[in-house]
């Protein structure tokens, strides 16, 4: 078995989604992250200087497990560093020291509450990933320190055959969601994206949606005009899924993503037929997915992808 096979198969294990009081779900404290502690940092494997992480064992993830001998690196990416307006200035930089970001709360425009609750700050001045370690210090590739947050739609409908009949499997009906291929590692994922300063997270999960599935980046303002229309109808009600911490590669031991994913399902499937499907901004490609078990997506999204199964009563 491939290591990532393997380690995806260990997620799926240890990773239990639970509902909560609120009627949200939430990952349990015993799911550990596995792709947060990829061996190589994204987007630096092949380059001449390949970021590689500390190796932190299962057992020495959370913080509260000694581990003396821990040294990971430090790594920023340039495009971070050079702080673009998405970005954060660099706290560990002594000349920042009146600069410090407001933790864990709103910070002027900017988001810096945790979906899972207060994290801490080490003695750095670092936020400290509520994960536990990841093997890297640092930002990576993320802008903010601390929590990242993006939004996520599930767009669903049931899979129909030739003559419209929906199609069953096991005894369940088969469900299917927007997939969109990212850009940056061709892998398979929700077409979602980051929200931006100020922002409220249904109006990303519209926008990216927009932008990756639909392509408005592109669309005249006719275009966008009848595509908004569309997405008035089906964006009118949706089901939070999912809203915490996201395991996602790019995360380290200071700056880490979370996310809120939310299902928009279409019944009759009469919604989503008005849609032309086409990527852009970030996705180079654009599908209907059937929900099943053998999925394999970025970051967390199978995960989502599960819970939403259950919640349509769909096959998985
Ligand atoms: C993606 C989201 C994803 C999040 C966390 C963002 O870059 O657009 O789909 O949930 O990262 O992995």
């Amino acid at each position: 078995m491939s290591p990532l096979r393997h380690c995806l198969r260990s997620l799926h294990k240890c990773c239990r989604l639970d509902w909560c009081s609120g009627g949200r779900v939430s990952m349990t404290q015993q799911c550990i992250h596995v792709k947060a502690r990829c061996p190589v940092y994204p987007r630096t494997e092949n380059t001449e200087n390949p970021i590689k992480r500390f190796e932190v064992p299962d057992d020495k993830v959370p913080w509260k497990v000694a581990f003396p001998k821990y040294d990971p690196p430090v790594y920023t990416a340039p495009s971070v560093a050079k702080q673009p307006v998405w970005a954060d200035v660099d706290v560990l930089n002594k000349d920042n020291k009146n600069k410090t970001p407001k933790w864990n709360s709103l910070d002027g425009k900017i988001n810096r509450k945790s979906h899972e609750g207060r994290y801490e700050i080490n003695s750095c001045g670092c936020p400290k990933n509520p994960h536990g370690r990841t093997g890297l210090k640092g930002r990576g590739l993320l802008g903010r320190w601390g929590p990242n947050h993006a939004a996520d739609p599930i767009v669903t409908r049931w899979k129909r055959d030739e003559s419209g009949k929906v199609v069953e499997k096991d005894g369940k009906k088969v469900a299917q969601f927007i997939a969109v291929q990212r850009r940056d590692n061709n892998e398979w994922a929700l077409p979602g994206g980051m929200v931006d300063a100020g922002e409220v997270i249904t109006t990303t999960i519209r926008r990216e949606f927009g932008e990756e599935a639909l392509n408005t980046l592109q669309a005249t303002p006719e275009e966008i005009k009848q595509i908004e229309q569309h997405t008035n109808e089906l964006f009118a009600k949706g089901t939070e899924i999912y809203r915490g911490y996201v395991d996602d590669p790019r995360n380290t031991d200071n700056a880490w993503m979370e996310t809120c994913a939310m299902n928009f399902h279409d019944q009759q499937g009469d919604s989503v037929a008005k849609f032309k499907f086409c990527a852009g901004d970030d996705a180079v490609g654009v599908q209907w997915l059937d929900l099943d078990g053998s999925l394999q997506l970025y970051a967390s999204h199978v995960n989502f992808m599960m819970e939403t199964a259950k919640k349509l009563n769909a096959s998985w």
